[in-house]
């Protein structure tokens, strides 16, 4: 497996362009199952996640095929009903293809995701409120079997704003009939660039961008082009780097307004970053200790949890950051620990004393969101660091060595 070498401590400068986002395109790939028409994609970024549902789309009976600057998709008929799996286990984001099967097809059988590193991450919410639907779900043999006499809209109260539940019910109640109203519906941006593919395709909703979101359901979707909006979560990961190597750098491609809460708490921290139209331009500046508490959108986001806590090992006092999202989400702490960080966890907190001096170590991914902040960590680490299972980070950081090697980082992958 390879590995990527980082030589510290090191500074960046010029600018990055944001890829387009994994968790706008994970959904809108499972969204291609509502219609026979084609739909073509652009932009789409080259990562592990997406070769993942590709590859289950393909299972599936979906046509997909290069286009342009990404894909297209085109359903004619189902040639299983079988989300395997072995498919399904690699990336969790599987299930998203349970609402569009039940909505067109009527049927659906989706291995359980099963948990992964940072927690259970159980599926209740979608399952349900798919049977408030009229879906009868039945778990056996580590399997969703779903399948309906044809979906009916219903008045749906989440118990709490999850992403992929939202994302399901949204894609399952466009084809339902009647009416669907999802209440404490999730509010990340994800889900308005979903509601808005839908929309292209001709579903019926309003109430994007609110905790409330009304489908009327339709007869039939059409084929669309789509890109997906920038990487909030990645743009996040290149600021932070430019914060903590204090290095002046732009980065572009994504909506600042996306990141309202992380550049919020990052200016509160003495960051200076001036928001662009389109990006923005990180300054130069010595950081202060911050509390912060992950939450939903808009709130602060769990996936910008690791990457903060690197962020706060070089800023001036003691920071305390608190992850109430899911519930094993600090594996990045150990490894950093190896690089000479000073971090306690106290429950659901993690206690970070800024400044102290990091030396380069062997380290371990653990999970997507860790792996960044152990790169950015080995920025200001003296010395040689050694990065490995960098598969996690494959998943969702596009070229990450080669976007930050054009920003003059010392950064290689070893092959084994
Ligand atoms: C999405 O996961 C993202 N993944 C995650 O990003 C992100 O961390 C998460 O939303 C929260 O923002 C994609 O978009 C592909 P949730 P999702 O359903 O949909 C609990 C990354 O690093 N819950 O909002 O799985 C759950 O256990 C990934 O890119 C239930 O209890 O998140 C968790 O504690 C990691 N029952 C909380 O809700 C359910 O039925 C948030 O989960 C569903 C969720």
């Amino acid at each position: 497996m390879d590995k990527l070498k980082v030589v510290g401590p090191l500074n960046l400068k010029g600018s990055v362009t944001i890829s387009k986002a994994k968790n706008a395109y994970l959904p809108l790939l499972a969204a291609t199952i509502l219609s026979d028409e084609k739909i073509v994609f652009g932009e789409v970024p080259k990562l592990r996640d997406i070769g993942t549902m590709n590859k289950l789309l393909e299972h599936l009976g979906c046509k997909v095929n290069p286009e342009g600057s990404g894909f297209s998709y085109q359903l004619s008929e189902l040639a299983t009903d079988e989300a395997p799996y072995e498919l399904v286990k690699t990336m969790r984001a599987s299930i998203c293809v349970l609402g569009p099967m039940l909505g067109r097809f009527k049927k659906a059988k989706v291995s359980l995701p099963g948990g992964c590193a940072i927690g259970t991450r159980p599926i209740d919410l979608h399952l349900k409120n798919l049977e408030k639907m009229g879906a009868t779900i039945v778990i056996e043999g580590g399997y969703v079997h779903a399948s309906t006499d044809g979906l009916k809209g219903a008045h749906l109260v989440l118990d709490f704003p999850s992403v992929g539940a939202t994302e399901n019910l949204m894609m399952a109640a466009s084809l339902a009939e009647g009416e669907t109203i999802i209440d404490n519906a999730a509010l990340e941006p994800e889900i308005t660039d979903l509601g808005n593919f839908l929309i292209s395709m001709g579903a019926e909703i309003s109430g994007l961008d609110s905790k409330t979101i009304k489908v009327k359901g339709v007869k039939k979707l059409s084929g669309s082009h789509y890109t997906a909006i920038g990487d909030r979560i990645e743009a996040a990961t290149y600021i932070i780097g430019a914060l903590m190597t204090k290095s002046p750098l732009s980065i572009m491609g994504f909506d600042p307004g996306h990141l309202d809460s992380v550049l919020e708490k990052l200016v509160s921290m003495g960051a200076n970053i001036e928001r662009l139209e389109n990006g923005v331009r990180v300054g130069v500046g010595e950081l202060k200790a911050v509390d912060i508490e992950t939450a939903p959108y808009p709130g602060f986001p769990t996936d910008v949890q690791a990457q903060m806590i690197a962020l706060c090992t070089q800023a001036e006092g003691t920071s305390i950051i608190t992850e109430q999202i899911f519930e094993n989400r600090f594996m990045h702490v150990p490894e950093l620990q190896r690089l000479g960080a000073d971090i306690t966890i106290k429950g659901n907190s993690a206690v970070v004393k800024g400044l102290a001096p990091l030396k380069g170590a062997p380290v371990m991914c653990t999970d997507l969101r860790a792996s960044a902040a152990l790169v950015l960590a080995a920025f200001c680490s003296e010395g040689e660091t050694l990065i490995q299972r960098i598969y996690h980070l494959e998943r969702g950081y596009e070229k990450i060595e080669e976007k930050f090697k054009n920003l003059g980082a010392r950064i290689e992958r070893v092959a084994e």
